[in-house]
């Protein structure tokens, strides 16, 4: 199967493939043929740059044209990991990779087989999440097929994804590593004040926050912790059919579909849950909120997202 998806990759075709965040839509990060089948099967828009996967730490040198010291000791810590550092960008990397930047994004996964596939493929493989733009991110192969299906030659099915938030994006051409896209490597982890407030520090940065994300086709409503179950309650009595993803037990009445323990807990099944409700027919998925420290800022990002909390319904995502 490795064998099978590597061949795939080296021929210009989509591949994909589990990681420890999401699963990604995989093809050759060199060869921009092969670079657009994966805008043209996400529909996604080609100013939204990708990240480029690699197996082996000294893969990075390749694709830039400087390893600043900080991204040097940022891949030392976190690498094989959810952190994608943004560099400036090697003639090598296409433009079409880059979105037209000037940078390109490159992370090491931190999942045997995504690991496995990129060393015996041997190239740098540009991965997107593997849904449609504005869909919520794949965490299962089942995920990936419901959404691409036959744009990819090969589905590599790992599993579900451990982390289940993508990585954390980073612009590591300074000396201190400035957030781009709040992921699974807390600001903590890189040294950085979490005040616990989302600042929206560098966003204008990273271009996907751009675009709608995790958009399941049924509402979402955020219940502040400790208020999920009285929130749902109200719903239904209301008249609507309610999905639940909280700490305790759906009440009478309401659909439960996941229950979670904290931001860790909600971060692995978020994006599944999303689906979950969807294939459930509720007219509301009721989530409740987790502290917005650590792995929680990451979380609330994208729950507010897929609540659509200040995004226009035509905006598309990635
Ligand atoms: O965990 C992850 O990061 C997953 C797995 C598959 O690795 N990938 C992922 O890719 O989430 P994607 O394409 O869904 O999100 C990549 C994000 C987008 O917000 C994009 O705009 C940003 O990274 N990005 C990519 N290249 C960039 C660059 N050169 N400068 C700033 N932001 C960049
Ligand atoms: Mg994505």
């Amino acid at each position: 199967m490795i064998e099978q998806a590597a061949a795939a990759l080296r021929a210009g075709r989509l591949v994909a493939f589990p990681t420890e965040t999401v699963y990604g839509l995989g093809a050759d990060a060199l060869d921009e043929d092969a670079v657009r089948r994966i805008f043209a099967a996400k529909g996604r828009p080609a100013d939204n740059p990708l990240i480029v996967h690699i197996g082996d730490v000294s893969d990075l040198d390749a694709l830039v044209t400087h390893v600043t010291p900080l991204a040097r000791r940022l891949a030392a810590r976190h690498w094989p990991g959810p952190l994608t550092l943004v560099l400036e960008a090697a003639p090598a990397v296409p433009a079409v990779t880059r979105g037209g930047l000037a940078t390109v994004a490159v992370r090491m996964p931190d999942h045997p087989v995504a690991l496995e596939l990129l060393r015996t493929a041997d190239i740098p493989v540009a991965a997107p999440s593997a849904n449609r733009s504005g869909r919520p991110s794949p965490t299962t192969a089942a995920h990936v097929r419901a959404d691409l299906g036959d744009a990819v030659a090969v589905v590599v099915d790992g599993g579900p994804c451990g982390l289940g938030v993508e990585s954390t994006v980073v612009d590591a051409r300074g000396e201190v590593p400035v957030v781009l896209r709040e992921g699974m490597i807390t600001r903590e982890q890189l040294g950085l004040a979490d005040d616990g407030t989302p600042e929206p520090d560098g966003l204008a940065g990273s271009p996907g926050l751009r675009y709608r994300h995790y958009a399941p086709t049924c509402r979402v409503e955020i219940a502040a912790p400790g208020t999920a179950t009285s929130t749902a309650r109200r719903l239904a009595d209301d008249g609507s059919r309610v999905g639940i993803v909280s700490l305790e037990a759906a009440p009478e009445g309401v659909t439960g579909i996941a229950r979670v323990t904290g931001a860790e807990s909600l971060a692995a099944h978020l994006y599944a849950a999303l689906r979950a409700a969807e294939a459930a027919g509720v007219d509301v998925l009721v989530i409740e909120a987790v502290e917005e420290h650590g792995v929680g800022r990451a979380v609330m990002d994208r729950v507010r997202r897929a609540a659509g909390n200040g995004w226009a319904e035509t905006d598309t995502g990635t």
